[in-house]
C-alpha cells in the first residue's frame, strides 16, 4: 500500500544565507542551497517541497533521474516504452508515444508536482514512471529508501559536461528568446564562466552526476547509472539492461519478435521529433516540445567551444573529481 509522507527535510530547505542571487542564466532566479547546489528559487519554495509533502512513492515507482539536458527526453521514451509494453506494444499505432510527448507520457517531480495536481499523480496506474532533475541529495526518504523503507527504483542518465553545457545553453537561450526575453549577454562565454562555477539549475553539474554515481556503486539494485554516449552507441543492449533493471526482462518470444528495436525505433530522435505533437505541441509549462529534439550526438561541443574554453571546462572538473574515482 501507499507509503506515509515525509516532512521536508529541514536542510534540504534552509537557505545558504550569504551567496546572492544569481540572475545571469535565463529564467530562473538561482541560490545556492543545502550541498552546494544552485537551484532556481521556485524549485526550493514549491517544487521540493512538494516532492516531499505531496508525493507517496509505491515500491514499483521508477524514477527517471538527471541533470538537465543530458538524454532526459530520450530516458523517458525508452523506459515509458520498456515498461508499458504489455498495454502499449511499441509496434502499436496508437501507441502514446505517438500522440503525446515523452515529457507527457512521464511527468516530473521537483518541477510539476504541486499541492493542486497530486492527484493526477496518484491516479497514474503502477508501475509508474516519473522523473526528476533533483540532486540526489534533496530527494525525500521514501524515494532514496531510508531505514525500514525500501525506496524506489532511480534510473540515472549522465552526459559528457561539455555536451551538456552547449546543449543547455542553446535550449535556454532558444527558449528565453521564445518568451521575447534579450539573450544578447547570454554568450557560450557567458553561459561558461556560469557552469564552470556550478552557477546553473541543479549545478554544479559533476556534482550531481557524482552523487547518483556512489549511489549507483553502493546500491546497484536501486540505482542504475547510465551514461548517454553509450547509450548512443548501443541503444539496444541499454533497453535490455533498463528493463532487467526494473524486472521486465524481455521474454524469448519478444526478442524474436524484435520487440528491443521496435522499442528503439520508437524513441529515436529521428521518429519522437517528426511526430505532429512534437512539432507543434507544447509542454504544460509551455516549452515548444521541438526544442527538446536538437542534433542528439556525441561530441558537438566543438561546434561551439574553442580549444581553450574546453580545457578550461575540463580542468574545473577533472580537479573537482579528483579522488573521486569516477570520471566522465
Ligand atoms: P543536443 O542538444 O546535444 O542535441 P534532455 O532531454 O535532457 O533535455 O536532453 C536534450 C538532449 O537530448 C538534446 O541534445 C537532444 O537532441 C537529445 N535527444 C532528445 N531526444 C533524443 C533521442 N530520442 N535520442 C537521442 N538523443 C535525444
Amino acid at each position: 500500500g501507499p507509503e506515509p509522507v515525509t516532512t521536508p527535510h529541514a536542510d534540504a530547505v534552509k537557505i545558504i544565507p550569504s551567496p546572492p542571487l544569481e540572475t545571469r542564466w535565463p529564467p530562473f532566479a538561482l541560490r545556492r542551497y543545502a550541498g552546494g547546489f544552485w537551484l532556481p528559487e521556485v524549485t526550493v519554495k514549491e517544487g521540493l517541497p512538494a516532492v516531499h509533502s505531496c508525493f507517496v512513492p509505491r515500491p514499483s515507482d521508477v524514477i527517471l533521474a538527471s541533470f538537465p539536458k543530458s538524454g532526459t527526453t530520450w530516458l523517458k521514451a525508452l523506459a515509458f516504452a520498456t515498461l508499458k509494453r504489455s498495454t502499449h506494444p511499441p509496434s502499436d499505432g496508437n501507441h502514446p508515444l505517438r500522440h503525446r510527448s515523452p515529457h507527457e507520457c512521464v511527468r516530473f517531480l521537483g518541477i510539476e508536482l504541486n499541492d493542486k495536481n497530486k492527484d493526477e499523480f496518484e491516479a497514474l496506474p503502477s508501475p509508474r514512471v516519473l522523473a526528476t532533475h533533483l540532486p540526489y541529495s534533496l530527494l525525500p526518504g521514501s524515494i532514496t529508501g531510508d531505514g525500514e523503507r525500501s525506496g524506489c527504483r532511480i534510473m540515472y542518465v549522465c552526459r559528457e559536461p561539455k555536451d551538456a553545457l552547449v546543449s543547455y545553453w542553446l535550449f535556454t537561450r532558444k527558449a528565453a528568446l521564445a518568451r521575447g526575453v534579450n539573450v544578447r549577454s547570454f554568450t557560450i562565454q557567458e553561459a561558461l564562466e556560469l557552469f564552470c562555477d556550478g552557477r546553473c539549475p541543479g549545478g554544479p553539474q559533476w556534482q550531481h552526476v557524482l552523487q547518483y554515481w556512489e549511489e549507483s556503486v553502493s546500491r546497484p539494485d536501486k540505482v542504475l547509472f547510465l551514461r548517454y554516449e553509450e547509450m548512443l552507441l548501443e541503444p539496444e543492449m541499454h533497453v535490455r539492461k533498463l528493463a532487467k533493471f526494473i524486472g521486465c526482462e524481455f521474454s524469448g518470444v519478444e526478442e524474436e519478435g524484435e520487440v528491443v528495436s521496435a522499442i528503439v525505433e520508437l524513441c529515436s530522435l529521428g521518429k519522437l521529433r517528426d511526430m505532429e505533437v512534437n512539432r507543434n505541441g507544447s509542454t504544460r509549462l509551455g516549452t515548444k516540445n521541438e526544442s527538446f529534439f536538437r542534433k542528439g550526438v556525441a561530441g558537438d561541443w566543438s561546434n561551439h567551444m574553442t580549444p581553450e574554453m574546453a580545457q578550461r571546462l575540463d580542468k574545473v572538473v577533472d580537479d573537482a573529481l579528483q579522488g573521486t574515482g569516477f570520471a566522465f
